[in-house]
């Protein structure tokens, strides 16, 4: 699918932030294991999330959704093995998660998913899980990955030797399922959704600062408390439309419903260290998950030096703020981000590839990439393939409010495992985008 975005030098409006992709996975993902009727609304109708819902279905889940609902239903019985091999799509989420899930349970199952899921990095989870007593196997450490009954032990700990919170989360899940103690360091922090859902449905989880990382320990012993579950908006969609507010000229644009996870919202800070015009408002707490609105007007960006223990925090976040700095006056240097080379695309070739097109000064380097603001004019439209990635689509469509002719964005289909929604609120908000 090929979308073509004109430029438009001004947006305007309100938009309603979709649902959490991370939450909307671990919601499903722990509401089947606590085995009991919830319903739970905001989730996110992408497709990473419906494909790890259908994979909770193949192993015995009773999951369905009416209208925008999603409804979990107590079973009789335990989960069991899958019949046929499960397909996890382009989510990586979705596929080490369930490695956790499925290991700690201690089931057969075999896991795919689509051709950039099947070249992803999966040691980083096999490894913890075998050490854990599980028995899963890949080669050469991609997908397809085979799992056998194993016998999880107790009192497990590990030291991940990279900041990940779909590993943590895995070793997490297999110990919640297997019902054993397991304690994790984590090297810089990340994303905590999972301890805090955990903590949230009773379950007695510990997370204790150290000097470089933290210490994450679930101690078995309490039953799940469960409650209606409400997902809050996904900040890494928002961010799209925070940046696209703040490099459109005479804009005011406001985001409702937005989770301000202080592990996840880390590019705020660095927006408005670049000068960026942007408040929030109305903060609350839904299910455990902090929330707000927020408001963006057209700001004079300047660039930034981005490194270190951030970079986890704003992971998913690089490709858009890539967009800002090639708006931003000067250079913006992002470094110690090599992770991103392993997302559902290499995100630092793809932003690069994608910001050669639009003559952006910048360079590349194994660990990042340094951007020097400025997207010159050109006189016709700007041609950029997205990789099969959903954030890169995203990225260079929103770039088309600095492009004369606009852009052009191949390969977007992928938008819709994350932001279904994203072409419709660009079009509410005044960005014109359509198929080509
Ligand atoms: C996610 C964690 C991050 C992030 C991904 C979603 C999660 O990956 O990039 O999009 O839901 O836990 P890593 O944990 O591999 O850094």
């Amino acid at each position: 699918m090929r979308l073509f975005a004109k430029n438009k030098s001004s947006i305007n409006g309100q938009a309603i932030c979709p649902g959490d992709k991370s939450i909307s996975q671990r919601a499903i993902i722990i509401g089947a294991l606590a085995n009991q009727d919830i319903s739970i609304s905001g989730f996110l109708k992408g497709e990473d999330p419906l494909s790890t819902l259908s994979a909770l279905n193949q192993i015995g889940a009773d999951i369905s959704m009416t209208n925008n609902i999603v409804n979990i239903s107590k079973r009789e019985m335990p989960f069991y093995n899958p019949s046929n091999s499960i397909d996890l799509g382009n989510s990586g989420t979705g596929m080490r998660l369930m490695m956790g899930l499925i290991a700690g349970t201690s089931l057969k199952a075999k896991l795919i998913g689509d051709e950039s899921l099947m070249k992803r990095p999966m040691s980083r989870v096999s490894i913890p899980l075998n050490a854990m007593g599980a028995n899963v196997s890949n080669l050469k450490g991609l997908p397809p990955i085979e799992i056998k009954p194993g016998v999880i032990r107790d009192n497990f700990a590990y030291d991940m030797p990279i900041a990940s919170a779909q590993v943590k989360s895995s070793i997490l899940l297999a110990g919640v399922a297997s019902n054993k103690k397991v304690s994790i360091f984590e090297p810089s922090i990340t994303r905590d959704h999972t301890e805090i859902m955990l903590k949230h449905f009773g379950l007695n989880i510990k997370s204790e600062k150290e000097t470089d990382g933290k210490r994450i320990t679930f101690i078995p012993g309490n039953k799940f408390l469960v409650e209606d579950y409400d997902v809050v908006g996904d900040f890494s969609s928002a961010a799209f439309l925070i940046i696209a507010g703040l490099v459109a000229s005479d804009s005011k644009i406001s985001i409702k419903n937005v989770g301000l996870n202080p592990t996840r919202s880390g590019l705020i800070d660095i927006l408005i260290k670049m000068g960026g015009n942007i408040k929030i408002k109305n903060k609350n707490i839904l299910s455990g998950e902090l929330v707000g609105d927020i408001f963006v007007e057209s700001s004079e960006l300047k660039g930034v030096d981005i490194r270190g223990g951030v970079i986890a925090n704003i992971i998913d976040e690089i490709p858009i703020l890539s967009i800002a700095a090639a708006c931003a006056e000067g250079t913006t240097r992002i470094s110690d981000a090599h992770e991103l080379r392993v997302k559902e695309s290499d995100r630092l070739e793809a932003i690069s590839g994608g910001l050669t097109k639009l003559k952006v000064k910048h360079e590349l380097f194994e660990d990042g990439i340094s951007i020097d603001g400025g997207i010159p004019e050109n006189n016709k439209v700007i041609e950029i393939d997205s990789y099969g990635d959903h954030r890169i689509a995203m990225s260079f469509l929103i770039s088309s409010l600095k492009v004369k002719n606009g852009v052009s964005v191949d390969n977007c289909k992928n938008i819709y495992t994350s932001y279904p929604n994203f072409v419709e609120t660009m079009n509410d908000l005044g960005l014109p985008i359509n198929e080509q």
